[in-house]
């Protein structure tokens, strides 16, 4: 197809250079084309456009009568820095848009890419440099060993020496999973959404707790589930009185919990909950989708087992990953979908068809080599004195009556600001401060908790965390 058959504005009145003159434009104003970048070459336009070098020259003519490009003598054509006054001022002088929850949530994540910020925003232990040294080895020798397998596309089951460890590691389950009944997903975002959909339809109302992981509401909200949030305690969990009730009444369809480490509260279970939790599902007949992402930094080994340990009817869909305990580039979860693996397999074949092959062979050799339960111990114990540290540290550097309960596993650190402290105000403070945080409103998907943020503890408490995290106290004190 060429730019005559393609572009609008070619068949509107107008010149064909001016139109492509348009595109370039369009990439130079989103920022796609830094200012001082290089533009592509004369020849490189008439070759993308399939026009004459004349059209492309005078399409850059046009644009540098525009002033926004400039042209040096044997070297090209250059974007023209901007000019102080074309900075937009503030994003108030921009026209309004509607912020959905999940544009205000991008705009949040994006912070955490910067270089030049402290990254206490998302909730992600930093990678111990032994574990990473050792688990580059495993990935190389396996690159190495299986080139052909690495290649290829994987089963979209998953690798099944994977799929054996994962199931082993259920033997003490009141019901053990099946190596068939093992899916391997791409994160633990697909085994959740992939669990969503084999149990429910858009307009279905879901219960979540309250509050609950911003990933979680996204994920209803862009594939049009409905969200009941019940109310969930920092020391015990989800109101499991209020559950039943939505459950009986069938109010809802399904409900997505995290028994252990919750992000954002930090609590786990008691097992008379979890075993609670399993028998309301079985017992009513609906699902619960559990999310045990953090389930292997529980630090008390005692506590670590999840909801699906005691489901009897196979109403529980287990899902987890890998990120938050090795490798969050990785991509591999998996999902134990109890009674409805077969329409969760169904769905897997046509969602990212497989996860990545050599992932999965090097993480099937991890386990195989027991270097999992050795590299989750030293992490548990790492950053159960890191989130320890931290806790100490808000304490003394907040204004008085803040308050941060100590978590029971996971990273990151729920902290309740004192009367009048605004968590959004703080959170933008923050960032322009160089921090990154986030703020308790979109831990709801009704803006809740406007008076917390979210502090991820993942990363040992280095003088520059010391030093981010008593500008945050101070920024609190005159929020
Ligand atoms: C509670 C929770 N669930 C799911 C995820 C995403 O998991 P993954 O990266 O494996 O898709 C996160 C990441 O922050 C999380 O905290």
């Amino acid at each position: 197809m060429t730019m005559r058959d393609q572009h609008p504005l070619t068949r509107a009145p107008g010149a064909l250079y001016e139109a492509i003159a348009e595109r370039v434009l369009a990439q130079i104003r989103d920022g796609t084309f830094a200012p001082g970048e290089k533009l592509p070459s004369v020849r490189e336009i008439a070759a993308t456009f399939e026009v004459s070098v004349n059209t492309a020259v005078q399409s850059y003519r046009h644009l540098e009568r525009l002033e926004v490009v400039d042209v040096r003598p044997r070297q090209g054509y250059f974007v023209r820095a901007l000019a102080e006054d074309d900075e937009p001022s503030d994003d108030h002088s921009r026209a309004p848009v509607r912020i959905s929850l999940s544009e205000h949530v991008l705009r949040l994540m994006e912070p955490h890419a910067r270089k030049d910020m402290v990254r206490l925003g998302i909730a992600l232990p930093a990678p111990r440099p032994g574990a990473l040294r050792r688990f580059n080895r495993v990935l190389t020798d396996t690159a190495r060993r299986l080139p052909m397998e690495s290649w290829d596309y994987m089963h979209p089951d998953g690798h099944l020496p994977l799929r054996r460890q994962l199931a082993k590691r259920t033997l003490g389950f009141e019901n053990p999973a099946g190596v068939d009944d093992t899916l391997i997903t791409s994160g633990c975002m697909e085994a959740l959404w992939l669990s969503l959909r084999a149990v429910s339809r858009p307009g279905d109302v879901i219960a979540v707790e309250s509050p609950t992981y911003y990933g979680v509401l996204l994920m209803l909200g862009t594939n049009d589930r409905k969200v009941l949030e019940i109310a969930t305690r920092e020391d015990t969990g989800i109101d499991l009185d209020v559950l039943e009730q939505a459950m009986a009444t069938r109010r809802i369809k399904a409900c997505v919990v995290s028994g252990n480490a919750q992000n954002p509260l930090g609590f786990t279970m008691p097992e008379a909950s979890k075993r609670r939790l399993a028998e309301l599902a079985g017992r009513y007949d609906v699902p619960v989708i559990e999310n045990d992402v953090w389930g292997g930094t529980v630090f008390d080994a005692a506590q670590r087992m999840p909801v699906k340990a005691f489901d009897a009817h196979g109403a529980v869909l287990y899902c987890s990953s890998f990120s938050k305990v090795l490798v969050p580039g990785g991509r591999v979860g998996w999902a134990m979908p109890g009674r409805y693996s077969r329409r969760f397999r169904e769905l897997k074949r046509f969602s990212t068809i497989a996860a990545p092959s050599l992932m999965q062979l090097t993480l099937a050799s991890w386990l195989q080599r027991n270097l999992h339960e050795e590299h989750l111990d030293v992490l548990r114990r790492d950053i159960r004195r890191q989130v320890e540290d931290m806790r100490r540290l808000i304490l003394a550097a907040f204004p008085s009556g803040t308050r941060v309960r100590r978590p029971s596993g996971g990273c990151v650190l729920w902290v309740h600001l004192p009367r009048g402290v605004d968590g959004r105000r703080l959170t933008s403070d923050a960032q322009a401060a160089g921090v990154h945080v986030f703020p308790g409103e979109v831990f709801s998907a009704q803006g809740r908790y406007r008076d917390r943020i979210r502090i991820n503890a993942g990363n040992p408490v280095s003088p520059e965390v010391r030093e981010a995290v008593v500008a945050l106290g101070q920024l609190a004190g005159g929020c």
